[in-house]
């Protein structure tokens, strides 16, 4: 693994990899890195070769300063954890991972960027409405990494499932002929979606939180039999009472934000099942617990 901190290293270190026809494989991330983002990282390295793992924290996709603010930032861990990976996969370091590491001024050298993206019914669902700004600058940060990087194929988690979705919309609006590889959710044994922020949970919150992933596994098996409404409201009341049904001490409790029911790829909601038939319908919940709002999903 090599540490690249300017945007022409990593432009410069592309375009030779590029004019030799080499395939490039692009894994932004936020840092704070969890096997989920190893595993984007692993398959990007067997699909491609080279690959760019971007770390950067990008301050114009915060809605919200204090989250801006909590956001883990642990680069020396990260790199090790990629470091490691690359000796499990290949028993060697090599040059053909490049971690990009820059600071906000490399990234946005004329100040912060003011362009705003408009993606329509994708974004007007679920986050979009919640977090204003966010997913427009997502797509500013990502549209500059797909500049600098020009990778072949980029890898998204799924567990940002909206953001998936735009980014097919970002690609569709730019043209930029790059394959988008979404890549299933990797989970805790015990069922909870691994993302950076569940390190902010105390112990008592984080051995409730499998609750989430088992609620939703439980609506995929009543999806068999009841309609979407009534799936929708049990996932809600489900989690909303969970503290209650189980006595949970000290006041932790699950404030659902929202349970949506949705086309798989328009992310548009449904009232049927039928809606859904060419696409398959996602779940996707954002519940409150212990002060860290968690995301999952669940195909159903
Ligand atoms: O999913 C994330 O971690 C971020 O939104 C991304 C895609 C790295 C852009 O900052």
């Amino acid at each position: 693994m090599k540490q690249i901190q300017t945007a022409a290293e990593l432009t410069s270190a592309v375009s030779a990899a590029r004019e030799s026809g080499k395939e490039i494989g692009l894994v932004p991330t936020m840092g704070a890195l969890h096997e989920g983002h190893l595993s984007l990282i692993e398959r990007a390295m067997q699909e491609n070769d080279l690959v760019v793992v971007s770390l950067f924290v990008n301050p114009i996709q915060f809605n919200n300063k204090e989250d801006l603010e909590k956001y883990p930032r642990t680069i020396e861990a990260d790199l090790e954890l990629i470091k490691n990976l690359e000796l499990r996969i290949k028993n060697s370091c090599t040059d053909n991972l490049l971690a990009f590491t820059p600071t906000v001024a490399e990234m946005y050298p004329d100040g912060m960027p003011t362009e705003v993206y408009r993606f329509g019914p994708v974004e007007e669902v679920m986050e979009g409405p919640r977090r204003p700004g966010h997913f427009s600058g997502v797509a500013v940060v990502v549209r500059r990494l797909f500049d600098l990087s020009q990778p072949t194929r980029a890898y998204f988690g799924e567990k940002d499932y909206q953001q998936i979705a735009v980014i097919r919309a970002l690609l569709t609006q730019i043209k930029y002929p790059i394959e988008l590889v979404p890549c299933p959710i990797v989970r805790a044994d015990d069922g909870l979606a691994l993302s950076s922020r569940n390190m902010r949970l105390s112990s008592a919150a984080r051995q409730m939180a499998p609750a989430i992933n088992a609620t939703l596994e439980q609506a995929a098996e009543m999806a068999e039999y009841e309609d979407v409404d009534d799936v929708k409201e049990w996932v809600l009341d489900t989690l909303a009472s969970w503290h209650e049904v189980n006595n949970c001490p000290d006041g932790l409790k699950f404030e659902p934000e929202y349970f949506e029911i949705v086309d798989a790829i328009t992310l548009q909601p449904i009232a049927g099942w039928d809606e859904a038939a060419a696409n398959g319908a996602v779940g996707c919940i954002a519940v409150w617990l212990d002060g860290v709002r968690l995301i999952d999903i669940v195909k159903f």
